[in-house]
């Protein structure tokens, strides 16, 4: 695994968060559901034997999200958390989709191929450290065939406006639904900061023009997660 892309909470995708994950995350099904199809409309285009990569696949939400609906698609999904991964290897054997999967151990760095129809990365960009975010969309951004589409989902505030306290009271409400124990909004804020380093919608939009995404679509709005998709520039 290489040293770029490295997660900002090194240790939160352990054994006991894979186990719980989708449990955890199975009360939220409304919004992933929205998200989910969503991305499978943008993803209309995406050719009928595509090649997919999935970016901090986890327990393999995005495959399964993408995978009845279209049939002939296969997937790379990759993630540092070997935890996470084998819980994804499970289910899709357990499904019967793990023969149309590869699953990786790494970050996009770890991923030789460079001509993927699609790239999806959902609930994954606001765990990279901030100062390696160019870095991770510059890397799926290469891993793309010209005219490839991206879709990514992240948790993205503008931390300096007059609504965040708002927002964030907002996000309180998911994170007990997810069980997890009610947390002040100041603090909840200072997570934000550090370590998640959650940025602006616009600071997440310059990131990917930087990294080649001529223009980034806002589609998906959940209090604090966003959705963009973009294509990658043909030649
Ligand atoms: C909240 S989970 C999302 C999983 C899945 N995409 C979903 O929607 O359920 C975030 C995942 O990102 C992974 N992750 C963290 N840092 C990463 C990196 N640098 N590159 C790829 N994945 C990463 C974590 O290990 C974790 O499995």
């Amino acid at each position: 695994m290489t040293q770029t892309n490295t997660p900002a909470t090194p240790n939160f995708f352990n054994q006991e968060m894979a186990d719980s994950y989708d449990q955890r995350n199975s009360a939220l099904q409304p919004i992933s559901g929205c998200l989910h199809f969503l991305t499978n409309l943008v993803l209309a285009p995406v050719p009928r034997n595509a090649s997919v990569l999935c970016v901090g696949v986890g327990t393999g939400a995005d495959i399964f999200a993408l995978a009845t609906d279209n049939p002939g698609w296969r997937f790379v999904g990759v993630d540092p958390s070997a935890e996470m991964l084998e819980v994804c290897r499970r289910r899709l054997d357990e499904a019967g989709l793990l023969g149309r999967c590869q699953l990786v151990r790494g970050t996009v760095e770890d991923i030789a191929d460079t001509h993927f129809d699609a790239v999806v990365s959902l609930f994954v960009a606001h765990f990279i450290k901030l100062d390696q975010r160019a870095a991770f969309y510059s890397g799926i951004h290469r891993r793309l065939k010209p005219r490839g589409l991206f879709v990514s989902a992240e948790i993205s505030v503008d931390l300096e406006d007059t609504s965040l306290h708002a927002t964030v009271k907002d996000w309180a409400r998911i994170q007990s639904l997810m069980g997890q124990e009610e947390k002040p909004v100041e603090a909840l804020i200072a997570m934000f900061r550090d370590p998640l380093g959650v940025v602006s919608p616009a600071i997440t939009e310059g990131l990917w023009r930087d990294a080649g995404f001529a223009e980034p679509v806002p589609f998906f709005q959940a209090f604090a997660i966003r959705g963009w998709h973009a294509q990658r520039p043909p030649l």
